[in-house]
């Protein structure tokens, strides 16, 4: 293996895995393991700290690593190192992920790369780092300026993913949608809105694509809406962002996973908030619901709100990370 290029001392190694463990993670499971050898950081995930009954194949595990990867990267820039980075390198069961191996095969390689001091934004996301958090209060009724959207989009776009802005109509159209509701229940539309949006009822009576009072149509068999409920004139509610990949492959669920990463340290760096909206990237009808809203082909990953926090909000105390000694090997 290649160690040309400028190599971190052992005190740097810890102090990049001790800041790449403020990555956010799948319920604060923080499921990485890192292994670091002459000229090269190993990123592995831990198995044991997969949440089977809502991540049965491993995606939002994998999204979390992904994420640890990203501030991973940071921290070596915040020392003027330009890492080389290999996703996945030669793992056989990959293809599917077998956790065995997703144990005993890393997840990506970090090798030693050229010095090189960040630049201005790398910069304001390095600072972002200590202050980023996932803040669950809700957030002012209102969107982020469009500024902000395509700063977010950019940061998914960099990381070989994309980032779409629900409509008013997608979200109206979501919050009487059978599948949402079942999974979330109507309180998320109280959360994305300030106030319950009222647009139409979940009625379950009259004839499939036929105009309902939302002015949208009934639910098929299945809960679907073939029309498009109108919001209220004058609703104002926090943006709402699907963040997804062209494929879902492990490698692409990494790729998501640093995306995330970096859409929430701009978002956090602009001074906005963001956060997972509820639980819904849990549940696989969900993320095929807003994925059709979208008319995309791809895969949605995650779905976030993105906002101002309301004023008078308690400070939020942050999640507590696991020790570096139990996150790093050094094996030589
Ligand atoms: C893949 C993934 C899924 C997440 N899902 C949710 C979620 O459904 N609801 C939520 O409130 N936070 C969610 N989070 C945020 C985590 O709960 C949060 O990152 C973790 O508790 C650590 O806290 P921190 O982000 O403040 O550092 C998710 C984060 C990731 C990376």
């Amino acid at each position: 293996m290649s160690t040309t290029g400028v190599v971190p001392s052992p005190e740097q190694i810890e102090e990049v895995v001790a800041e790449a463990a403020l990555a956010p993670s799948i319920h604060d499971t923080q499921p990485w393991h890192w292994f670091a050898g002459t000229g090269r950081l190993e990123l592995f995930t831990d198995p044991s700290l997969l949440l089977g009954a809502i991540d049965p194949d491993g995606r939002q595990l994998l999204i979390s690593c992904g994420a640890a990867l990203y501030h991973a990267r940071l921290a070596l820039r915040a020392r003027d190192l330009l890492p080389a980075v290999t996703l996945l390198p030669d793992g056989p069961g990959y293809a599917d992920l077998d956790m065995d191996l997703a144990g005993r095969e890393p997840l990506a390689t970090i090798r030693a790369g050229t010095a090189r001091p960040p630049d201005t934004e790398e910069r304001a996301l390095i600072a972002a780092t200590r202050s980023r958090i996932t803040d669950r209060q809700p957030l002012r009724p209102a969107p982020v300026p469009a500024t902000i959207t395509a700063a977010l989009t950019k940061a998914a776009e960099a990381e070989g993913c994309w980032l779409a802005t629900l409509s008013a109509a997608d979200v109206a159209a979501l919050s009487v949608d059978s599948v949402w509701l079942g999974a979330m229940g109507r309180h998320t539309a109280a959360d994305w809105t300030g106030a319950p949006i009222t647009i139409g009822t979940h009625a379950t009576t009259g004839t499939a694509g036929t105009p309902d009072a939302a002015g949208g149509t009934a639910p098929d068999a299945v809960g679907r809406r073939t029309g498009v409920p109108t919001p209220p004139a004058g609703l104002r509610r926090p943006t709402v962002v699907a963040l997804g990949t062209d494929a879902d492959r492990p490698v692409d669920r990494l790729a998501a996973g640093q995306a995330v990463a970096r859409i929430l340290l701009t978002a956090t760096a602009h001074g906005a908030a963001a956060r997972p909206v509820g639980h819904a990237e849990d549940i696989d009808a969900i993320r095929v619901r807003v994925r059709e809203l979208l008319r995309s082909t791809g895969h949605v990953q995650m779905i976030f709100l993105v906002g101002y926090p309301l004023p008078g909000g308690r400070p939020v105390e942050p999640a507590s990370r696991r020790p570096t000694a139990e996150i790093l090997t050094i094996v030589d």
